[in-house]
């Protein structure tokens, strides 16, 4: 039935080092591990529904020197390989960067302890965008819903719990954006915020042109701002994850590209559970000069 067609595709999650991953995906851990970084190689890291898919985008544009036409040569998830994928009846993010001609553009969720070790000793470009915990908490949740590899949400109420105890794929989000934050002090990591980016996404750009040594003219810049907006993505192909099988993410349920804004969690949040989610951020955050805009 439509039921256990459903079952056998969400997946419940195992443990990785002490990080809730997908069963699959632990599965495919030693090759993950092996990984053999290239020194070219330019990483996107970041918790899950931060803005991946948006700097991907960007980042691929910036690559191609705002060649929108080149952007549409394949499905984001392929231009830019997902290291840690593993499913059945895919290629692997090891299997797909393996045949992807550099400089490659690298996509991961990994908690700054888990990078395989290949990516600090070739000393590669790090870019790490964040994004405030109530929103992603309700893009998780809708998330979860659409692409079936998760395991099923449970209410908005039961999932938030699940969310702020870390109980979902790739652990806390405070472990995760602390983690990769303290890196920084170390390590060549640019570190955006997904709020900066809604607020003025050209300055934002500026600072990966910076960062990467790189320059371009003022309207290829403005292409690229235009191509990577919300509406656009929303209705381009090759960005908006329509291209993936029904049966792994549907969405009929919600799209991909849901609403792109920064304070959405206030259509969600009750007063009870906004109030005990600032007292659990306060906890989770002292000591930090970590600082997240929860709304622009
Ligand atoms: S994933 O599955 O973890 O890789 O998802 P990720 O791409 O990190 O996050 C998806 C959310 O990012 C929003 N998004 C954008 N917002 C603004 N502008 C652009 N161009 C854009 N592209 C993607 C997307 O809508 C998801 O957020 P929500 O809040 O659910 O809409």
């Amino acid at each position: 039935s439509a039921m256990d067609q459903e079952d056998g595709i969400r997946q419940e999650l195992g443990s990785l080092h002490g990080i809730p991953l997908f069963k699959s995906f632990i599965e495919g851990w030693p090759q993950v591990k092996a990984f053999q970084a290239r020194p070219d190689d330019l990483l996107i890291s970041t918790y899950p529904k931060s803005g991946t898919t948006w700097l991907s985008e960007i980042m691929d544009m910036i690559y191609h020197d705002g060649n929108v036409e080149k952007c549409r040569r394949d499905a984001i998830y392929n231009r830019v390989p997902f290291l840690e994928l593993r499913e059945p009846m895919c290629p692997s993010g090891i299997e797909q960067l393996e045949n992807t001609p550099s400089p490659r553009l690298v996509k991961t969720h990994l908690p700054v302890q888990l990078l395989p070790t290949s990516f600090w000793e070739k000393d590669c470009k790090i870019i790490y965008m964040a994004r405030n915990p109530k929103d992603v908490a309700i893009s998780y949740y809708y998330f979860h819903q659409m692409a079936k590899i998760h395991p099923d949400p449970g209410t908005k109420a039961e999932f938030l719990e699940n969310f702020m105890a870390g109980k979902v794929a790739y652990g806390s989000w405070y472990d995760h954006v602390r983690g990769w934050w303290e890196k920084k002090q170390e390590k060549k990591i640019l570190y955006l915020f997904y709020e900066d980016m809604k607020k003025d996404p050209r300055r934002e750009v500026q600072k990966i042109l910076r960062f990467l040594g790189k320059e371009l003219e003022e309207g290829t810049v403005e292409r690229i701002l235009h191509h990577t907006s919300f509406e656009e993505m929303k209705k381009n192909p090759a960005a908006n994850y329509e291209t993936v099988l029904p049966t792994l993410m549907d969405h009929s349920l919600s799209p991909f590209l849901r609403k792109g804004i920064s304070g959405d969690w206030k259509n969600h949040f009750t007063v009870a559970q906004n109030e005990r989610f600032d007292q659990h951020y306060q906890e989770h955050m002292a000591g930090s000069d970590l600082h997240f805009q929860m709304e622009v």
